[in-house]
């Protein structure tokens, strides 16, 4: 009977929706399984969508089971959904990261997050950035000596240093507190917070762990749930302390002092707190939701920038002495001198090379949309309900844009000659349009200074053996078998 039942459903939804789609090329797949088959491991999801897209030479349709979704390959439909405002929402996916970041800034549509867009925005202003640029700086020389640390083993794992690095570095400047998780290896948060990004990925591509009922009966559901519950009492303990420190006025003692420093460093915890005292229909829960998503944001992404430049660098020692030569020449005067606001300005190769590694390794390959109501899109009506996925990745691996040799690291075509007729939405590891990356400048400025304090630090090297990355992905891209380099200080 459930059989029968799952036929007559997927007959009926695939008709319905062909009934729009049949225009569009692409693949229906076996029947009830659609593409599920091919796509639904982690490691060959994104192979298979950046084949496909070979294969059709444009956007185009796939059917996992009976779900159909839209695959956006081309910049010109980029363009279209990302900058029409009424498509906004975000598909069903991000819902299952509710528990943990609730219905916050990447999550929300409408009004909603205008709001949230409006209030958070400031925390992102340059002056601001500008006074972050210390703890980019010594976190970074942590980094560093945690890498020579490893290197007297032999060849180094840089994604789970990396990782450490980005999460003490948003914990920093974001919530205004260290989780010390470069120097603590049983750091519980970190721990915890990768268990949730393991299982929001993981659901993203299962068929069980999608389906809200038969998840709440798997371990990975209780799982979650402790993860969130530690991940959420550090987030309020430190809300708690930051506001008492906030309201602490006594000019004359220690604490004021204090809240002086961190005020000329205004983590972004203290703008929202701010927000909230003046507006209560902003909540605990809201607060606790925005943090927790700025961190989320702000670690993951960067973690794996920072992992597949040094990667690059190391296998390509031209590229890598280029960059040496610009920063040596940047820091002629002082070689010891941290990097300013005005030096990191000035690294206009590496951030050419930062910009070709987000090119080739983009951290969020796949976006997801759903139309909220039918949309006419190049003649064809697309129905309300519609999943829309927007392959980042698929624009930024595309002949058309980066020519037949795409698949290799050339930094020279971020050259300003080289960038000037490009499609606007042919380099988009940022997302584009109004709901794009809110953390760019943060992120530009956070790789530079990392990679500027390591490389003037170390040499890096091919890892020996050389063995290949194996990468999995569904919405962010993460590397399962390690990356390796070599390296030696300078
Ligand atoms: C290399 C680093 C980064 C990359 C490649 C990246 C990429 C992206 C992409 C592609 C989106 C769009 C997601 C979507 O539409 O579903 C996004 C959104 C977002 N990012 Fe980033 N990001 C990076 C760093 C950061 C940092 C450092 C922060 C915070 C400090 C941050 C915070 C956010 C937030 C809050 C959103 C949601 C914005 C909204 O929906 O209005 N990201 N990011």
């Amino acid at each position: 009977m459930p059989l029968i039942l799952w036929v007559v459903y997927w007959c009926y939804t695939v008709v319905h929706f062909e009934k729009y789609l049949r225009k569009i090329p692409g693949k229906i797949g076996l029947p009830l399984f659609g593409v599920a088959l091919e796509v639904r491991s982690p490691t060959k999801l994104l192979e298979y969508v950046l084949q496909y897209h070979r294969i059709y030479k444009s956007s185009y349709k796939m059917f996992v089971g009976s779900q159909p979704y839209l695959m956006i390959t081309e910049p010109e439909d980029m363009k279209f959904f990302l900058s029409t405002s009424p498509l906004l929402k975000k598909s069903e996916v991000y819902d299952m990261a509710k528990r943990w970041l609730g219905n916050s800034l990447l999550i929300s549509s409408g009004d909603k997050w205008r709001k949230q867009k409006t209030m958070v925005t400031p925390a992102f202003h340059l002056n601001i950035l500008k006074t972050f640029i210390d703890v980019f700086n010594s976190q970074a020389d942590v980094f560093v000596e945690k890498l020579l640390e490893e290197s007297h083993k032999g060849n180094v794992d840089i994604y789970p240093l990396a990782e450490r690095l980005t999460l003490d570095i948003i914990c920093e400047t974001i919530m205004g507190t260290s989780v010390n998780a470069q120097n603590d290896n049983d750091c519980k948060y970190l721990k915890c917070v990768q268990t949730l990004m393991d299982i929001y990925l993981d659901r993203a591509i299962s068929p069980i762990l999608t389906n809200n009922l038969l998840y709440f009966f798997t371990n990975t559901y209780r799982k979650e749930m402790y993860a969130t519950k530690v991940v959420h009492d550090y987030t309020n303990s430190v809300i708690a302390q930051r506001r008492k420190l906030l309201n602490n006025t006594n000019e004359d003692s220690k604490d004021s002092q204090n809240i002086k420093r961190k005020k000329a460093r205004k983590a972004l915890l203290d703008l929202l707190l701010e927000y909230s005292a003046n507006d209560p229909s902003f909540t605990e829960k809201d607060l606790q939701g925005e943090v927790d998503t700025f961190v989320v944001g702000g670690y993951d992404s960067t973690a794996t920038a920072v992992t597949f430049i040094l990667y690059c660098l190391a296998r390509h020692p031209v590229v890598q002495r280029k960059v040496y030569e610009e920063l040596t020449a940047i820091f002629a005067d002082d070689p010891q001198r941290k990097p300013t606001s005005a030096d990191l300005q000035a690294m206009k190769f590496l951030e050419m090379v930062v910009k070709e590694t987000l090119r080739l390794y983009t951290p969020i390959p796949l976006i997801g949309r759903k139309l909220e109501n039918d949309v006419d899109w190049n003649g064809v009506t697309l129905p309300k309900g519609l999943m829309i996925l927007i392959c980042l990745q698929c624009v930024h691996k595309s002949i058309d844009y980066w020519g037949e040799n795409f698949e290799t690291f050339d930094p020279e075509r971020f050259n300003i000659e080289n960038n000037k007729n490009r499609h606007p939405y042919a380099y988009v590891p940022f997302s584009a349009g109004i709901r794009n990356c809110i953390g760019l400048k943060y992120a530009m400025v956070e790789l530079k200074c990392i990679i500027a304090t390591t490389l003037r630090r170390v040499e890096v090297f091919p890892a020996n053996p050389d063995k290949d990355v194996i990468l999995k992905s569904a919405i962010m891209l993460k590397p399962i078998n390690g990356v390796y380099i070599r390296l030696k200080s300078r």
